[in-house]
């Protein structure tokens, strides 16, 4: 037969408290561990709260732990597992809980709007950017970006330190300003706004220190440190040690 049962185990609670709850639910064929917190809701537990929308891991809803490690729950295989196991699911660790398995994500909502927009080159009018297909390229590797937030959730800067959050944008949004500071178009500059400098300032570029957990669980897989956060580092370091710049900031102390 290709079903069985499972042994599940999954947190309940709130802000105030909570704790895993134990369930032996049925398992099909095919199923994904979000078919089986639906199979919770519809014969055990109708009020347990998850987030989802499109079960095909393109929204980037259904965020959550599962043994201890960040996964989209509709992306994650039933078959991954030894009909043995348990399965224990958690909501994400970084971010408050609202209930069960939701959490407030508006932390990452925040660091979004920190973020200065591109800025349009002044000279170029609709329709006259030009661009060269390899910058194209770049940007669009960052652009398959869920918004899942698993990337925010794993890194140690914030995960296991809440007092790191206000000076931490996150892989996520280091990623948004590697992404603008590469673009060929961004006119940020011209207008006084140097992207390396505020990612270190504002924006805790440094706090990183490239231990590649954001990568590893992106489900895009998208290559977060090694296209994003390392160039970016390389372009503020090289901004630093600029000679010219160097010798500009020398002669303003004066
Ligand atoms: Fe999710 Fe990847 Fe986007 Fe991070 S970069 S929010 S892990 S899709
Ligand atoms: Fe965090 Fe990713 Fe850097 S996990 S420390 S942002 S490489
Ligand atoms: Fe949309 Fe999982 S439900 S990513």
């Amino acid at each position: 037969t290709t079903s069985y049962d499972a042994h599940f185990k999954v947190w309940r609670g709130d802000l105030d408290g909570g704790d895993l709850e134990d369930f032996t639910v049925e398992v099909n064929e095919g199923e994904v561990v979000l078919d089986i917190i639906h199979r919770l809701q519809a014969t055990q537990v109708p009020d347990l709260a998850v987030r989802w929308n499109c079960k095909a891991g393109k929204c980037g809803s259904c965020s959550a732990e599962i043994n201890g490690r960040p996964r989209l729950l509709c992306m994650t295989r039933m078959s991954t597992f030894e009909r043995t196991d348990v399965i224990t699911v958690t909501p994400l660790r970084a971010f408050p809980v609202v209930r069960d398995l939701v959490t407030d994500v508006g932390f990452n909502y925040e660091k979004a709007r920190e973020i200065p927009s591109f800025v349009a080159p002044q000279e170029l009018g609709p329709g006259e950017y030009r661009m060269q297909q390899e910058d194209v390229g770049r940007s669009q590797e960052f652009r398959k970006c869920i918004e899942c937030f698993l990337c925010q959730d794993t890194c140690h800067v914030v995960r296991d330190h809440e007092e790191n959050k206000p000076a931490f944008a996150g892989p996520r949004f280091l990623m948004r300003i590697a992404e603008l500071d590469m673009h060929p178009l961004d006119a940020a500059e011209s207008e006084g706004l140097d992207r390396k400098t505020t990612a270190q300032d504002d924006h805790g570029l440094g706090y990183c220190n490239i231990t590649k957990c954001c990568t590893e669980v992106c489900p895009e897989g998208i290559k977060i440190t090694d296209n994003a956060l390392i160039p970016l580092k390389e372009r503020a370091a090289d901004r630093k040690y600029d000679p010219l710049v160097w010798l500009g900031n020398v002669i303003r102390r004066r």
